[in-house]
């Protein structure tokens, strides 16, 4: 190999001389010219050629050797290995996907306000996770006990379900527990209800799992309960319905799971904005009917953010048993940084605190919403959440007006995004949350304009 190979060991700089030496017998093994079958020299002979100690040479072999380009023959020496070397990946770059949306203000439902500076009580959640030792094993799969107990507490004071710990799973939000039930509950092919229209993602995680989906009707109320029919599951948004706005009234609370026990059906609570409610009274939740009947979904994204993949399932025990067992199985829950901040939240009142402020900035941004859209059609769904509809006369087509307003620089939802096989009118869905209240104005100016050109036609 000496004669016919020129091996060039810088000492000067570069990596170890054991490396440098190994990635040169690679090379020609790779290019052909080290072919399977030739005899390399010895250590010792291969040292002495390079004027380096041995202990260079059989490094750079015991590389080789491990990664399979060269083996040692007892008694006869060291031979490149009769394998096809193959070409080494190389990296396909990928550009980076523009944001489609950037640039622009945005009106789409679901993002919640975030202030640019951090709370006090933010930063004080951080500094105490901060401060502590990571723990030393696997956390409980059901998520600290410490924040379970916590997190009962929390729904049985702002949701009014009489639950503890043992009824608690931590999840990385609403649409992360919802794919974990349905993994856990229901087999391909079993009937699942959904709204229609409906939450996109609640249908997305239906069809991933091969569900077959049973669309049911909604009006201003909500879900229309007489017309469900056999299935195994309902996915339901009683406290403000997804999009439409409708708030589930008791009276049909009651029939819904008077139904749900009569035909032995689970029902799936998606209780996604309930915290934000305006002029109007607590309506109860499922969950707290009947917590063997209803497993019930909240989240951190409508009160923090959407990025802290944070939430809550609420179940009967034995419910929470299983999820858990599941997800020990798949190593899938929550971070111990993001739960135990989140125990800090909650036990400093940051979330509540949040929650108030919030309520009070969002109330007065419904009010100027309905108000600037009331001329263009029926304004429904405002007594809760972060987002209204506005139902469009039947000649408009929304797609047409989200189209329309992107160009003037304006996000919105078309409705009829969110309807599957029910008829209805056209509309917009338009969270007002997002943007900062000038945004919101200028967003509110430029969608009117948009509003005055294709209604008036
Ligand atoms: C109906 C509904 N459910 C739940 C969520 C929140 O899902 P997650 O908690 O997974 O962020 C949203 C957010 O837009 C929603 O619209």
């Amino acid at each position: 190999m000496q004669s016919s190979l020129p091996l060039i060991l810088d000492r000067a700089a570069g990596p170890p001389l054991h490396l440098q030496l190994a990635e040169q017998v690679r090379a020609a093994i790779r290019d052909g010219r080290l072919q399977a079958g030739h005899r390399l020299p010895s250590t010792r002979d291969l040292a002495k050629d390079l004027a380096v100690s041995r202990s260079v040479a059989q490094a750079a072999y015991d590389q080789l050797h491990a990664e399979g380009w060269i083996e040692g023959r007892t008694g006869a020496g060291t031979f490149v290995t009769d394998v096809a070397p193959l070409q080494p990946a190389v990296r396909r770059r990928r550009e980076p996907r523009p944001d489609p949306d950037a640039g622009l203000l945005t009106l789409r439902p679901g993002i919640p306000y975030i202030s640019p500076t951090p709370d006090p009580g933010w930063r004080r959640a951080w500094r105490e996770v901060s401060a502590q030792s990571p723990p030393r094993g696997y956390d409980d799969a059901a998520g600290l006990p410490a924040l379970r107990e916590a997190l009962a507490d929390h729904v049985g004071r702002v949701r009014g379900i009489a639950c503890g710990p043992e009824n608690v799973l931590v999840t990385n939000g609403t649409v992360h527990g919802l794919r974990l039930l349905l993994a856990v509950t229901l087999q391909p092919g079993e009937r699942i209800a959904i709204e229609d229209p409906g939450y996109l993602n609640a249908v997305g995680a239906a069809r991933d799992h091969r569900l077959e989906i049973v669309d049911v009707p909604v009006d201003e109320d909500g879900l229309r309960v007489s017309a469900l029919t056999e299935c195994s599951a309902v996915y339901v948004t009683p406290s403000h319905q997804y999009p439409l706005g409708g708030r589930l009234p008791v009276a049909r609370r009651n029939e819904l799971v008077r139904w749900a026990r009569r035909t032995g059906t689970l029902l799936i609570e998606d209780d996604y904005d309930s915290e934000f409610r305006y002029d109007v009274a607590p309506l109860p939740a499922l969950a707290q009917l009947d917590l063997d009947r209803v497993v019930h979904l909240g989240t951190l994204s409508k009160t923090l953010s959407p990025s802290l993949r944070l939430g809550w399932l609420v179940a009967a025990d034995t419910m929470v048993d299983r999820l858990a067992t599941f997800r020990a199985n798949s190593g899938d829950w929550p971070a111990w940084p993001m739960q135990a901040a989140l125990l800090t939240m909650l036990r400093d009142g940051y979330l509540d605190q949040s929650v108030r402020r919030n309520r009070r900035l969002y109330a007065d941004r419904r009010l100027h919403t309905c108000t600037a859209l009331a001329p263009y059609g029926q304004v429904i769904g405002q007594d809760a959440g972060l987002h209204i509809t506005l139902l469009l006369p039947d000649h408009v087509n929304d797609h047409e007006v989200t189209r329309l307003a992107r160009a003037s620089g304006v996000v919105i939802a078309p409705l009829s995004e969110y309807r599957r096989t029910n008829p209805g009118p056209p509309g917009l869905v338009i969270g007002y949350a997002t943007p900062s209240t000038p945004d919101l104005h200028k967003a509110l100016a430029l969608l009117t304009d948009v509003l005055n050109r294709v209604t008036n036609r």
